[in-house]
C-alpha cells in the first residue's frame, strides 16, 4: 500500500493533551503538537476534539476457528473441553476457501473497529495443515492494512497428539512467527513440562517468539507458568515469551503465588488475559460461589508484568459472541479484575492498545513523531470514556491512508417537558455544553 500524507486537526490524545495537530509524511508520524502550520498539498481532516488512539491490537485469537458457530452443531455445554471436541469435529469438514473467506471478513470487521493488529494461533495438528496455509494466505493478503502475526499451535498437544511437532515444525517452514504450545492439555503435568522445554528450545534455535496457552483451568495445581518462566530465563528468551490464559493463577495458593510474580516479572514474560471467554468458560465445575476464572490482572501489574488483553474467540465453538471490539474485551477486563479506579480504567485501555504491541513486538507503534501513521479517532475524550461508552470509531488510518470512517453518532432527543437536544456522547453534563442544564440549575427536579 502506498504510504500517504495526512493532517489530522485538533484531537485530544490518551495522555490528557487537548487540541493537537497530527502530521504524517509518507506514512509515519512527522509532527505531534498543537496548530501545526499545513504543508501544501496536504489534505488536512477535521478530528472534532475526539481522542485519538494508536490501533487497537489483539495480542490473542484464533482465526481459523472465528464465525464458524452453529458448524457443524452448537457448543451445548459451554465448556472448554467440549469446544475442543466439538472443533475436532469441524477440522475434517474445512476447506481453505470457507477458512479464507471468515478470516477476511473477521478483518474487515477488525478494521472498521479500530483493531489494526492481531496475533491469531493457528492449529497446527491437522497434517493436512489446511489452516496453515489459509491464514497464511490471509496474511499475505491484509498485510497492506492489517498485522497478522500467526503461532503454531498444536491445540490436541504437541506430545499428545502423534506427528503434532513434525506439523509445528512445518507451519514454521512455511512463514508462521510465533511457537506456540498447551502444556495443561497434555497427558501429565510432567508432559506438560516436557513440552514446555521442547518448545521454548525449538524457538531459542530458529530464534523466535513463544507464545503458550498455559494453565487455562481452575486446577490451582497447574504451574506450567513457572515452567515457562524458568525455561525463559534459562534460555535467555526475556521479553520474548507470552503466557496466555494462565487462569489456574485464579484458584492458586497465595504464598505460591507470592513467590511466582517476582519470577515472571525476571524472565519478562508478557501475561495475556482473555477475559470475555475465560468469564464464559471457567468455573464450570463449581457449583457457587463460582471462581471467576480470569488470571490475577492488577497483581500481575503491580509486579510490573506487561499484561495484554486478548479476544481470544468469535462466534466460534468456544465463544457465541463477540465483534472485534477490543473495548468490549477492555470493559469485561475492568470488571472481572475490578479495576475500576482511573489509573485501573487506563491500565485497561493500554491493555488493549500499547501492552499487546508490546507482546507482539509491533515496530513503530506509538503516536509519537517517528511512529507508523496508524491511529484510530474514537468518538469520546479519554480513554476512560472510550471503554465506558465503546466509543464509535470515527477514523482508521494504514499509514496515513484513511482505511474506515464513520459519521459521528448523535440522538435527537425530544422528550416531554424537556428542550429538544441532540446528544453525542451520553458524557456527564457540563457548564459550558450548550442545551445542558447545570446541576441544580432551572431544568433539575424530580
Ligand atoms: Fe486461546
Amino acid at each position: 500500500m502506498q504510504m500517504q500524507d495526512l493532517l489530522l486537526r485538533n484531537v485530544a490524545l490518551p495522555d490528557g493533551r487537548a487540541g493537537v495537530d497530527v502530521l504524517v509524511r509518507e506514512g509515519r508520524i512527522a509532527a505531534v503538537g498543537p496548530a501545526l502550520p499545513a504543508p501544501q498539498g496536504i489534505p488536512a481532516l477535521d478530528g472534532g476534539g475526539w481522542l485519538l488512539s494508536p490501533p487497537f491490537v489483539d495480542a490473542h485469537f484464533h482465526m481459523d476457528s472465528t464465525l464458524s458457530h452453529g458448524q457443524p452443531r452448537v457448543n451445548e455445554s459451554g465448556t472448554l473441553l467440549e469446544g475442543i471436541s466439538l472443533w475436532g469435529e469441524l477440522k475434517p469438514l474445512l476447506t481453505q476457501e470457507a477458512l479464507v473467506e471468515r478470516a477476511l471478513r473477521y478483518c474487515d470487521w477488525a478494521v472498521a473497529r479500530g483493531l489494526l493488529a492481531i496475533r491469531s494461533h493457528v492449529d497446527v495438528c491437522d497434517p493436512r495443515l489446511l489452516a496453515v496455509e489459509a491464514l497464511l494466505h490471509v496474511k499475505r493478503q491484509v498485510a497492506p492494512y492489517l498485522d497478522l502475526q500467526l503461532v503454531a499451535f498444536p491445540q490436541d498437544g504437541v506430545l499428545r497428539c502423534p506427528g503434532a511437532l513434525e506439523n509445528l515444525k512445518r507451519a514454521l517452514d512455511l512463514g508462521v512467527d510465533v511457537v506456540g504450545g498447551i502444556p495443561h492439555f497434555e497427558r501429565t503435568m510432567a508432559d506438560g513440562a516436557e513440552s514446555v522445554r521442547l518448545l521454548c528450545e525449538l524457538a531459542a534455535e530458529r530464534g523466535l517468539r513463544v507464545d503458550m496457552h498455559c494453565d487455562e483451568s481452575d486446577d490451582p495445581l497447574s504451574r506450567h507458568v513457572e515452567t515457562l518462566a524458568q525455561q525463559t530465563h534459562r534460555l535467555g528468551l526475556h521479553g520474548r515469551v507470552t503466557g496466555s490464559h494462565l487462569t489456574s493463577m485464579h484458584s492458586m495458593d497465595n504464598y505460591y503465588v507470592s513467590k511466582l510474580l517476582p519470577l515472571m516479572a525476571e524472565a519478562q514474560l508478557h501475561a495475556v488475559a482473555n477475559p470475555l471467554i475465560n468469564i464464559m468458560l471457567q468455573g464450570r465445575h463449581d457449583t457457587y460461589p463460582k471462581r471467576r476464572g480470569m488470571t490475577r490482572v492488577p497483581e500481575l501489574l503491580a509486579a510490573g508484568v506487561n499484561v495484554g488483553f486478548g479476544h481470544d474467540c468469535v462466534m466460534d465453538p468456544w465463544y457465541p459472541l463477540g465483534s472485534a471490539d477490543m473495548l468490549e474485551v477492555a470493559a469485561m477486563g475492568l470488571h472481572v479484575a475490578q479495576l475500576g479506579s482511573v489509573a485501573g480504567q487506563r491500565a485497561c485501555f493500554d491493555a488493549v492498545t500499547v501492552n499487546n504491541a508490546r507482546v507482539l513486538g509491533l515496530e513503530g507503534y506509538g503516536l509519537e513523531p517517528g511512529c507508523r501513521g496508524d491511529f484510530v479517532l474514537l468518538q469520546a475524550r479519554s480513554p476512560q470514556e472510550a471503554i465506558r461508552l465503546r466509543a464509535p470509531r470515527l477514523l482508521v488510518v494504514r499509514g496515513g491512508r484513511v482505511l474506515a470512517r464513520a459519521p459521528v453518532q448523535a440522538v435527537a432527543l425530544e422528550l416531554p417537558g424537556r428542550p429538544a437536544r441532540v446528544d453525542f456522547t451520553l458524557a456527564p453534563p457540563a457548564r459550558d455544553e450548550p442545551g445542558v442544564a447545570p446541576p441544580g440549575g432551572p431544568e433539575a427536579g424530580p
